[in-house]
């Protein structure tokens, strides 16, 4: 498998063709899935069904209660933006599925309607960025926790969704009131598949430390977010037709730039279901 790293975080696969991988090379994606968090291939033929099926060879979908789905295949959520919208989807900082008490494992992303130019996605690694800490910011947060949501994002109580997805098509989804329960997870979490540590919060989901006030837990966390997105690390991905990208939920953050008025972009997105996350640190 001809692999390459990819600037700033995650590696790029040349050689292989989604629609027909084998075991052996299947395991190989997985183990670079779990060394890097992100990896991202190109020129990919694939079909709805070629999307889900690659997916499952990696857990069970785990189908997102809030975005459009697709109409022929429900386990696609649709991630778009016409040209007439101004707001994008994940125009934030923000791992998918924090808000969950058992978060997303990874996300697989296939681009279906591309921008003339613009529409990146940023990643960022949160290895890496737990890694670059100081030790004594290292020690205390691995005995804190924070608390997630959605319902500022996504709640019916909020006017934001519709401003995202225009036409109240999520405002309809019947399972929204599941959205607002806060979770709490630990603020450095040993990966379930690697071992390794990661910081576990993010700009979007995260609200507070856990017993503490969003006002004093802001300064650390505002700290944490700057030092994670440190612009020498972070991997700016351009999409082409038939470009893939899989990351890591519980080890990356991602950000759709939204620097393309007036132009249509739409996505598909594949979530993988994951489990409740332990703390690095001995309880
Ligand atoms: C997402 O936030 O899951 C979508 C990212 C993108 O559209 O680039």
């Amino acid at each position: 498998m001809k692999t390459k790293p990819h600037p700033g975080a995650g590696v790029e696969i040349w050689d292989v063709d989604l629609r027909r991988v084998d075991d052996a090379t299947f395991a190989a994606i997985r183990a670079l899935f779990v060394e890097h968090g992100l990896v991202f291939f190109r020129d990919q033929e694939l079909r709805e069904e070629d999307h889900i099926a690659f997916a499952a060879r990696f857990g069970a979908i785990n189908v997102n209660r809030f975005f459009p789905r697709h109409p022929e295949h429900p386990e696609i959520a649709v991630v778009s933006k016409r040209p007439e919208q101004r707001i994008n989807v994940g125009g934030g900082w923000h791992t998918d599925h924090s808000y969950d008490t058992e978060p997303a494992l990874g996300s697989i992303l296939v681009a279906r309607e591309l921008p003339r130019r613009g529409g990146d996605t940023w990643f960022v690694s949160m290895y890496d960025a737990f890694e670059r800490l100081p030790e004594r910011v290292k020690e205390r947060l691995r005995r804190m926790r924070a608390v997630h949501s959605a319902k500022h994002i996504f709640g019916s109580r909020t006017t934001r969704i519709r401003r995202f997805l225009g036409a109240g098509e999520l405002a309809h989804n019947p399972e929204l009131a599941d959205a607002l329960d806060d979770v709490i997870h630990p603020v450095v979490i040993k990966h379930p598949l690697s071992g390794r540590e990661a910081l576990y919060i993010n700009p979007s989901f995260t609200l507070r430390f856990a017993g503490r006030s969003i006002v004093t837990s802001l300064p650390l966390l505002a700290y944490l977010y700057l030092h994670a997105t440190r612009p020498a690390k972070v991997a700016r991905f351009t999409w082409r037709p038939g470009s893939v990208a899989l990351w890591d939920n519980r080890a990356t953050w991602h950000y759709a730039r939204n620097d393309y008025p007036g132009e249509a972009r739409v996505m598909h997105r594949v979530t993988i279901a994951g489990c409740a996350l332990r703390g690095s640190a001995p309880n």
